[in-house]
């Protein structure tokens, strides 16, 4: 398992690219299952979560396509032959976002076998919202073996109204209904920039929906739908974590190639804290020469200040003068990274849904276990600013949603380095046959 070596101490300075968006390329990735012709998607990221869908979609039937060349990060997605609707356990345990093939398998074959996600280190993570909506657009679920089966001959259209916001909820069953018999109202819905990325893709493919961006969306089905070429919107959430890290360090940074429109809560928060930010076009510079004071988060859904950046959040306040109180109201167990940041000397109290940070403290070196994969981008964001050397073990997880984040760091200052695990030397003497 790979590890990162960083040694804390430099600013970052200079200009790191953002990536395309995982948590919009996925449910993009699963779209083209909606029809028999090619889908194309620019700006695909170059993480694991990507191949996991890759290799689920292949596993089905599908023709896809996936290059990151120097010009493009592309993958081209053909659907025509599917001969099995199915995602099987070993591939959701992996990322439970595979459960994002349900409404489109639904939707295109008229039926669906996908395993139960599980729970992850960050919460029990059901999907009965999924099921209910997809039950009211005349789907039959039935649930056995850890597996999910739904059936209907064409789904139709019909009125969802979603006991709590749910972002994959919202793309599961927008991916259904699009090719629904009638029209669909879908309301309580997720506004996170990432479902309208998706619903501007589904139009492209010829899907008539309206209320794009905000809590509504009414879908009036369609027979079938063609084939489109989209671009992926920049991860906010690595834009995120790039702008907590040039404000710790003390650096001075141009984030490219991000949407700032996207990051309206964190550069708030981040305004309060003393962090000076200035945005322009597709650009947005973080100069974090103030010394950081204290401020309380929330998480909510978009546009509240993200779950996905809760724990980055956290490293910051470490380094802020005064007490932060962050309350995660999404997810039950997201304080996995508190005690890693304690053991580098941090001042975090956990309450139920609250964390208590105290700074500003000086982090000391260590050898940390990343979780999940937003606490590890917290871990790695806590040992640029610790005294010495920190190795951070199980960097697969950050593998999944950060591309080359090591590369990137490299590039404008920070001191990290990956270790591979080393291989076992060769048998010095060959085995006789
Ligand atoms: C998406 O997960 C993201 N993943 C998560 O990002 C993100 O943290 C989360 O939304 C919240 O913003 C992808 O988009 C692939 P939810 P999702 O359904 O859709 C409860 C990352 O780091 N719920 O919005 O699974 C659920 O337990 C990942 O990139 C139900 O009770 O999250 C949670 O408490 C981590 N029943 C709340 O809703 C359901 O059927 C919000 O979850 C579905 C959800």
């Amino acid at each position: 398992m790979d590890k990162f070596v960083i040694r804390g101490g430099n600013p970052l300075v200079g200009t790191v690219r953002i990536s395309g968006a995982k948590n919009s390329a996925l449910p993009c990735m699963a779209a083209a299952l909606l029809t028999d012709e090619t889908v194309t998607l620019e700006n695909i990221p170059d993480v694991r979560d990507i191949e996991t869908e890759r290799k689920l979609l292949v596993a089905m039937g599908a023709e896809v396509e996936l290059g990151y060349g120097r010009a493009h990060h592309r993958t081209t997605i053909n659907c025509r032959k599917l001969d099995r609707a199915e995602a099987t356990y070993d591939l959701v345990k992996t990322m439970r976002a595979s459960t994002l093939v349900l409404g489109p398998l639904v939707a295109r074959t008229g039926a669906a076998r996908v395993s139960l996600p599980g729970g992850c280190a960050i919460g029990a993570r059901p999907i009965d919202l999924h099921i209910k909506g997809l039950e009211k657009l005349g789907a039959v679920v039935t649930q056995e073996h850890g597996y999910i089966e739904a059936k209907a001959d064409r789904l139709k259209g019909g009125h969802i109204l979603f006991d709590k916001i749910t972002v994959t909820g919202t793309e599961d069953l927008l991916m259904a209904a699009v090719l629904g018999d009638g029209e669909t109202v879908m309301e309580n819905c997720a506004r996170e920039p990432e479902v309208a990325d998706l619903a501007n893709l589904l139009i492209k493919m010829g899907a008539k929906i309206e209320g794009v961006g905000t809590s509504t969306l009414k879908i009036h089905g369609v027979a079938k739908l063609h084939g489109a070429k989209h671009r992926i919107i920049p991860d906010r959430i690595e834009a995120g974590t790039f702008l907590i890290a040039a404000a710790m360090t003390g650096g001075d940074l141009i984030i490219s190639g991000c949407d700032p429109q996207h990051l309206g809560a964190l550069v708030q928060k981040l305004n309060e804290c003393g962090v000076k930010v200035k945005q322009n076009g597709d650009s947005i510079r973080v100069m974090g020469d103030n010394p950081l004071t204290a401020a309380d988060v929330s998480t909510e859904e978009y546009p509240g200040f993200p779950t996905d950046m809760q724990a980055q959040f956290m490293a910051l306040a470490t380094q802020a003068d005064g007490t932060s109180v962050i309350t995660e109201n999404i997810f039950e167990n997201r304080f996995m990274h508190a005690q890693e940041m304690v053991r580098m000397g941090a001042n975090i109290k956990i309450e139920g849904r609250r964390a208590i940070v105290r700074g500003k403290t000086q982090l000391s070196a260590a050898a940390v276990l990343a979780s999940d994969l937003r606490a590890s981008a917290s871990l790695v964001l806590a040992a640029l600013v610790a005294d010495g050397e920190t190795i951070i073990d199980r960097v697969y997880h950050i593998d999944r949603g950060y591309e080359r984040i090591e590369e990137k760091l490299r590039g404008v200052g920070a001191q990290i380095r990956r270790i591979g695990e080393m291989l076992p030397r060769k048998a010095q003497t060959a085995q006789p046959a």
